[in-house]
C-alpha cells in the first residue's frame, strides 16, 4: 500500500511520515552497531535523522502488519501526546509492510539498564535522583490515565520502559503501542521472568486490564526504584526473591527502612523512604479499588497528601494465587500466552480506555516452567 494513497492518510494531518530509505540512511542500513536494543514488539535503532536529530527507531515486527489506515489512527493519538515525562513519538514510516517509529533519543538508557541492570553504569542514583524520578513517572502515568480523553491504559509499566535523559528526568515510553500489535500476538514481553512481577494479579490471571493494573506495576517500579533491586530476583534465598513479599513482611516488622538500597551508604532520607515504599505497598494491594489513583499518588510522593493515616492491605502476588513460584526456566524461557477474545474490565471510571476493546490481549494464560514443589 502506497503511503501517498490520498484515501488513506486522509484525516490524519498531525504524524510526520518518514521514508524507509531516509530511515535506512539514519541507521546505516539497520546495522547492529546502531542496534540499542529488542523488545517484544521489535527491535530498536539510534539513528541520525536528516535534520540532525538523534532518533530511537523502532521497527515492528513483521507480525505487526496493522493496515494503513488503523496504524496510523493510532499514531496520530501518539504523536499529539506532549508531557514531560513521556517520550516524544517524532512520526513513523508505513511503507509496503514497514510499521517504524521514530522517537525522541534518549541518552541515559532505561532503568533496567541503569539501576538494575547487571552491567555495571556510571549514573549515580542519589537519594534526590530517585525521588525526582519516582515522582516523574507518577506524572506521567497521571497524565496518561487522568488528563487524556480518552485516557490511556500503558499495560506496560516496568524499568525497561522508563528511560532517562541527559538529566535524568524520567520519560515512560511504549505508551498507546498496544493497539498496534494484532489480538494474536504476544505483547506482554516476558522474555525475562521479572517481567511477571509487574502484573497485577487481576490482569495476569483473570484478563482484567484496567488503570489499576497499571498502578499496580507502577508500584513495584516504586519499590524497585527505592531498594534498587528487580522485583524477582531468584538468585537469593527463597523467601527474599519476591521483592514485593519481602516488601509486605518487612512493612509488618516495621522494618522498611532494612529495604532502602544500600548503595546509598545510609545518604537517604529514611522517613521519606519508608514513605516511598508504604506508597509501593499501597499501589500494590490486591484490590484494585483500594490502589490510589495517580494524581493521589503524585500528592502522595510529594508531600501534599499524608500517607501515614491510609490502612494498608496485603500486596497482590501472582505466586499466592498460583500457588507457586517462578524460575527460571533452563532452555524455555517463562511466556504469557495471549487470548484473542479477551474483553477488558469496562473501567466504570472516566470514558472507554484506548487500550480496551477486542485488541486488548491481555494474559489469560501463564506458561512459564515453574518448579511447583516449592
Ligand atoms: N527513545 C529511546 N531512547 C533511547 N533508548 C531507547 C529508546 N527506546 C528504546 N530504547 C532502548 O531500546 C531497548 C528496547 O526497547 P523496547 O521498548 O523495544 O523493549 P523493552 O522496553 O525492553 O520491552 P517492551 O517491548 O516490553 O517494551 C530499551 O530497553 C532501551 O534501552
Ligand atoms: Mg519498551
Amino acid at each position: 500500500m502506497n503511503i501517498s494513497d490520498d484515501s488513506e492518510v486522509a484525516g490524519i494531518h498531525n504524524v510526520k511520515l518518514y521514508t524507509y530509505k531516509e530511515l535506512r540512511n539514519a541507521t546505516e542500513d539497520f546495522s547492529t552497531a546502531n542496534k540499542i536494543g529488542e523488545g517484544g514488539f521489535g527491535s530498536v535503532y539510534k539513528g541520525k535523522l536528516k535534520d540532525g536529530r538523534i532518533a530511537a527507531i523502532k521497527v515492528l515486527s513483521a507480525e505487526s502488519r496493522q493496515g494503513v489506515k488503523e496504524f496510523l489512527t493510532e499514531i496520530n493519538v501518539i504523536s499529539e501526546i506532549e508531557h514531560e515525562n513521556l517520550v516524544k513519538l517524532y512520526g513513523c514510516c508505513v511503507e509496503g509492510n514497514h510499521r517504524i517509529l521514530v522517537y525522541n533519543y534518549l541518552e541515559n538508557n532505561s532503568l533496567a539498564q541503569t539501576l538494575l541492570g547487571e552491567s555495571h553504569s556510571n549514573i549515580q542514583f542519589s537519594w534526590r535522583t530517585r525521588s525526582k524520578i519516582c515522582i516523574g513517572v507518577a506524572r506521567g502515568l497521571a497524565f496518561l490515565h487522568e488528563d487524556l480523553r480518552p485516557y490511556i491504559v500503558h499495560r506496560d509499566i516496568k524499568a525497561s520502559n522508563i528511560l532517562l535523559d541527559k538529566d535524568l528526568t524520567p520519560k515512560i515510553s511504549d505508551f498507546g503501542l498496544a493497539k498496534l500489535i494484532p489480538p494474536n500476538m504476544t505483547h506482554v514481553s516476558t522474555r525475562v521472568a521479572g517481567t511477571i512481577g509487574y502484573l497485577a494479579p487481576e490482569y495476569a490471571i483473570r484478563g482484567q486490564l484496567t488503570r489499576k493494573a497499571d498502578i499496580y506495576s507502577f508500584g513495584v517500579l516504586l519499590v524497585e526504584i527505592v531498594s534498587g533491586r528487580c522485583n524477582t530476583n531468584t538468585r537469593l534465598p527463597i523467601d527474599e526473591q519476591y521483592l514485593l513479599e519481602r516488601t509486605w513482611e518487612l512493612y509488618e516488622r516495621k522494618e522498611l527502612v532494612g529495604l532502602v538500597d544500600t548503595s546509598l551508604n545510609g545518604d537517604f532520607d529514611a522517613e521519606e523512604a519508608c514513605k516511598f515504599l508504604k506508597i509501593g505497598l499501597l499501589c500494590t494491594q490486591d484490590t484494585p479499588k483500594l490502589r490510589p489513583y495517580m494524581s493521589t499518588v503524585v500528592k502522595l510522593l510529594t508531600g501534599k497528601k499524608d500517607v501515614d493515616n491510609s490502612k494498608i492491605t496485603k500486596p497482590g502476588l501472582i505466586s499466592d494465587f498460583m500457588d507457586l513460584k517462578v524460575r527460571p526456566p533452563p532452555k524455555a524461557k517463562p511466556e504469557i500466552k495471549t487470548g484473542s477474545n479477551m474483553s477488558s474490565d469496562s473501567e466504570k471510571l472516566g470514558e472507554s480506555t484506548l487500550t480496551s476493546g477486542n485488541t486488548t490481549s491481555a494474559a489469560t494464560t501463564l506458561t512459564a516452567s515453574y518448579d511447583g514443589s516449592i
